[in-house]
């Protein structure tokens, strides 16, 4: 038997995903949850919603679909609203996929609280919590974690993490803000968050910081445990940035394992430093990878090193299989004659967005944890939060948090 699934937030981001988490073979029932009617009708009507979904399983709030008996929920609300609103779900017994990142407000503090009880809800509920990092499952980031099991890097010696979004790029940060602050949700928060204006509580790109940092942590497995960071403050009073304190800002992380991180956040800028917008490189002391491109130069502590081999990798060489059951039950959503799993194309941030979804379904299924559960996801945050925190006190070294490990349940 396979899952029940709840899908809230149907906006620009969430419409995006409906089809995958219903499409895939573990889910048995969908649920379609938005404060706006015309969101949820608009994804029902879509060819193929006959099947998993009834017409009674449409809710008007979070708070409504949490009475109904579906195993999880999917959280694609503002990132204002995630971590209440997960830390609800996982109360009221339910699993909890959130989109990135874990919150997103103003005040720092306040994040690093709500990632404290994110964690504790995780431990008292035994619920499984699952960050929608996009990064996690680039293609990149996919062969990087398989050359660092076979520790083709050696030792790891140095990173960077990157977010290049113009505010006036192609998927337009005005228009996203607008449209967000549109629905009647959105309405609410531009009335709540005067609160921190008044308070004199400035916000930067560090506390949306899940696609830069993700990769570096993920491939070494290591987290942060010290930050530099630096800002760039808007110079053209552009009132995109009125509530921020910097539009870009820059941190040198120490790892635990050594290395140095280099990220950055940045909203005001033109063009991006290497091919992609949002990626990372690191550098071993016998394999680096950049660009697309593996190098290596096969020394170990046995044999010396070699010539360097230059690999440049396509997409698909890359990433890792998808099932072909559920490649192929991707593949139908567009293609609903489709016979060959392997023409399934993935799409969405680099091919991720089907990625997420048959991780998510899959620790669900097979009750166990995500990927990325709530401690890889506070891992990421928390390197945010803190070089926010220090480009506010002009490059100050911030000691950041550990929250330990999932292993830690009880
Ligand atoms: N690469 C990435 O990982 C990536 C890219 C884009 C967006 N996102 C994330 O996706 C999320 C959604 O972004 P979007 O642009 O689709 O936002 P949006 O404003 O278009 O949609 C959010 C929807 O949530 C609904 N909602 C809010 N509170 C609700 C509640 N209590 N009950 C039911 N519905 C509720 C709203 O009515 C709205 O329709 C954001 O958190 C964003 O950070 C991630």
């Amino acid at each position: 038997m396979g899952i029940s699934l709840g899908l809230v937030g149907l906006g620009r981001f969430g419409s995006v995903f409906a089809d995958l988490f219903r499409s895939h073979p573990l889910v048995d029932r969908v649920a379609l949850c938005d404060r706006e009617p015309e969101r949820m009708k608009a994804v029902a009507r879509r060819p193929g919603w006959d099947k998993k979904f009834n017409s009674r399983d449409m809710y008007g709030s979070l708070a409504e679909l949490l009475k109904s008996d579906v195993d999880a929920v999917v959280i694609m609300t503002q990132p204002w609203l995630h971590a209440p609103q997960c830390i609800d779900a996982m109360s009221a017994g339910k699993h909890v996929y959130s989109a990135v990142p874990i919150i997103s407000v103003p005040d720092g503090d306040e994040i690093i609280d709500w990632c404290e009880r994110l964690i504790e809800t995780c431990r008292r509920t035994g619920q499984y919590y699952m960050l929608g990092e996009t990064t996690y499952y680039r293609p990149q980031t996919m062969f990087c974690r398989r050359k660092a099991r076979e520790q083709a890097f050696g030792d790891f010696v140095y990173a960077e993490g990157e977010y290049f979004h113009d505010v006036d790029a192609k998927t337009n940060l005005r228009q996203v803000q607008h449209d967000r602050t549109s629905s009647t949700s959105g309405r609410e928060w531009t009335a709540y968050k005067e609160r921190y204006t008044v308070k004199g509580i400035k916000d930067g790109p560090m506390h949306y910081p899940t696609h830069s940092t993700c990769g570096p942590v993920t491939v070494m497995g290591a987290r942060a445990v010290k930050v530099t960071a630096y800002g760039y403050a808007n110079q053209t009073a552009d009132p995109y940035f009125a509530d921020a304190a910097f539009s870009n800002e820059t941190a040198l992380f120490q790892m635990s394992n050594g290395t140095a991180v280099r990220v950055c956040e940045f909203r005001e800028c033109a063009g991006t430093l290497g091919m992609e917008s949002e990626t990372f490189r690191i550098m071993g002391t016998r394999g680096t990878f950049s660009e697309n491109t593996w190098k290596e130069n096969c020394r170990t502590a046995a044999s010396p090193a070699q010539p360097l081999a230059v690999v440049q990798l396509t997409e698909a060489e890359m990433r890792d299989p998808l099932p072909d059951e559920v490649a192929l039950a991707f593949h139908r959503i567009s293609r609903p004659d489709a016979t060959d799993p392997g023409d399934f194309q993935p799409k969405g941030h680099g091919g991720s967005h089907p990625y997420l979804v048959h991780e998510f379904v899959s620790a669900v299924a097979e009750e166990r944890q995500p990927a990325i559960h709530a401690w890889e996801a506070v891992r990421y945050m928390l390197m945010g939060v803190y070089a926010h925190k220090s480009a506010l006190r002009d490059g100050e070294t911030l000691t950041i948090p550990d929250f330990g490990d999932p292993k830690q349940l009880p």
